[in-house]
């Protein structure tokens, strides 16, 4: 339908295009500009016109125009049709943005001033450096340890705020090698402008490569089972068998039943939510209060870590398989197995919370 615009990015103005989706937000960008620039010229050309035609030296005395209902109805529809393609062409865009494909690696990003944390699920972590490689889609899972920022990288023509308190998420598939910029284009505070970084696209061997090197403190689901041992939390999620806690195999990006009535998925989000304010959702057949608040706690990272743990509990659950069709978990205490839930009093008596003092 439109002309193809491609060899406009490649003038030096612009960054480089080296995801698969950077030349399709170039031709939306350039189509807005175009209609922007257009509209611009006609707009003042028509002003200059006027100026002249109807000088006052050759109208002294104006007559009154009664309006035209042709020319109203031109400049409004017109315009609502120019506008109606933008929003098409933009929401599909932003629909295809949204969705990670399945077979996206997943990488953790969490945010903090002012510095760009990487954990790789291997259990490889880098500051202000993102190593990937061409041709294989990347889903980025971002939190903030403070205050907002915006994760950026133009070449890739992402860009997505970290915003405190849930998780953002963008993907993007790298199409051609190279080391590109990697900004913070949120003002996050006095250091801001230093909260840069660069990222390493390398094609598949070299990655296999630089992988090797990774990892030293074992993957990120192992380093989330020690946070796990060392927080308390087996004592209550028994792994075996129902405890006074839910049991978490098999939980990941399921349906869960709350205590009242409603069904969530068992996603990132909601395992977070669930670890550092525990009673914003309880599930059915559960006590409320009997879990420490973990706010505070534990870092970004570390949660992060305690989610891929949960995740390698549940095998053979993509992250990005929708479980909202499938019917939701009711999780159950077994009867004489492990201690029944109590009352709110006990809370401040569990084991977890005497670890942490
Ligand atoms: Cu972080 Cu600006």
């Amino acid at each position: 339908m439109f002309a193809d615009l491609r060899f406009l990015a490649d003038l030096p103005l612009f960054p480089p295009t080296a995801s698969s989706i950077a030349h399709d937000v170039d031709q939306l960008y350039f189509f807005l500009v175009a209609v922007s620039g257009v509209m611009t010229i006609l707009i003042f050309a028509a002003v200059i016109y006027f100026a002249f035609k109807y000088h006052r030296s050759r109208h002294p005395h104006p007559t009154q125009i009664e309006g035209s209902t042709k020319l109203e109805l031109t400049w409004s529809i017109l315009p609502f049709l120019i506008m109606l393609v933008m929003f098409w062409w933009g929401t599909k865009l932003f629909f295809r943005n949204a969705q990670p494909p399945a077979d996206a690696m997943e990488i953790f990003v969490t945010g903090k001033q002012w510095m760009w944390k990487i954990q790789y699920p291997d259990g490889g972590r880098e500051i202000n450096e993102l190593h990937v490689a061409v041709g294989q889609p990347v889903k980025m899972t971002m939190a903030s340890e403070d205050v907002i920022h915006s994760f950026y990288i133009p070449a890739f023509r992402v860009k997505h705020d970290v915003v405190p308190g849930h998780y953002d998420t963008i993907w993007f598939t790298p199409t051609k090698p190279g080391h590109y910029h990697l900004f913070c284009t949120e003002y996050c505070g006095n250091q801001h402008a230093s909260m840069i970084g660069w990222v390493d696209v390398l094609d598949q061997q070299q990655y296999a490569e630089w992988q090797s090197g990774a990892g030293t403190q074992g993957t990120m689901a192992e380093q989330g089972q020690k946070q796990f041992e060392q927080l308390g939390c087996a004592t209550c999620h028994l792994l075996d068998q129902q405890g006074r806690g839910p049991n978490l195999r098999g939980l990941y990006n399921k349906p869960v039943l709350l205590a009242d009535g409603r069904i969530v998925l068992a996603d990132d989000g909601y395992i977070r939510e669930s670890i550092l304010d525990p009673n914003a959702k309880i599930v059915a057949n559960f006590q409320p209060g009997i879990m420490p608040v973990f706010k505070g706690q534990v870092t970004e990272e570390g949660v992060m870590q305690l989610i891929a743990f949960v995740k390698s509990l549940s095998p053979n659950t993509p992250a990005s398989q929708q479980g909202s069709q499938q019917p939701p978990i009711v999780i159950a205490p077994q009867a004489g197995g492990g201690p029944a839930p109590t009352s709110n009093s006990n809370a401040s008596k569990t084991p977890a919370n005497a670890q942490r003092k």
